[in-house]
């Protein structure tokens, strides 16, 4: 073998969703929103390796599940620069780009600790407001914005 890297460092699927490009510390955030600690279907992770764009990366491969275009979108926040490729027959068929939902439920937890959701069970809510490549969070309940994406769950 040559210097080049010829092998996949996670095998590759027959049928299914790979998500590539994901920041290395957002990995576990992507897990926990798409609910993959509570799939049947075989998941293979990688974290920290080499990618020329984002200096480590990680990739998770979910085989036999196909995503739909809402489900992808949540991951947005965590990964927003992750491609997602859908695979059939051991060939890429698709590649998706992560499209931010204009509200998100449920998953980020909001900055304002006198607001509703920090103080009874109420699922957060906002509104995503893009300012360049940052996106803020408008709480539906106290009208705070969130500057930074915090995971309900870490
Ligand atoms: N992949 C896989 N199983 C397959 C085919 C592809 O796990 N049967 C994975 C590859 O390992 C890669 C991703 O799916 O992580 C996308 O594959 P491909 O488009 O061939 O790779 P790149 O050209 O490197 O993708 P990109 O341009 O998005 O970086
Ligand atoms: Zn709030």
């Amino acid at each position: 073998m040559s210097e080049k890297q010829t092998q996949l460092k996670v095998s590759a699927i027959k049928d299914g969703t790979v998500l590539d490009h994901i920041p290395a510390n957002s990995i576990f955030q992507v897990i926990d929103i798409l609910d993959l600690n509570h799939t049947g279907n075989p998941v293979t992770i990688g974290v920290n390796l080499e990618s020329k764009s984002l200096g480590r990366k990680g990739i998770i491969k979910i085989a036999d599940r196909f995503f739909a275009d809402g489900e992808l979108g949540r991951i947005a926040l965590a990964a927003p620069e992750a491609t997602v490729n859908v695979i059939r027959d051991y060939e890429v068929v698709q590649k998706k780009k992560i499209v931010l939902p204009d509200v998100v439920v449920g998953i980020a937890k909001c900055s304002n600790p006198m607001c509703v959701t920090n103080r009874q069970a109420v699922t957060t809510r906002f509104k995503t407001l893009k300012e360049g490549e940052k996106v803020k969070l408008l709480c539906h309940y106290c009208e705070k914005t969130t500057e930074e994406f915090i995971p309900l769950r870490h």
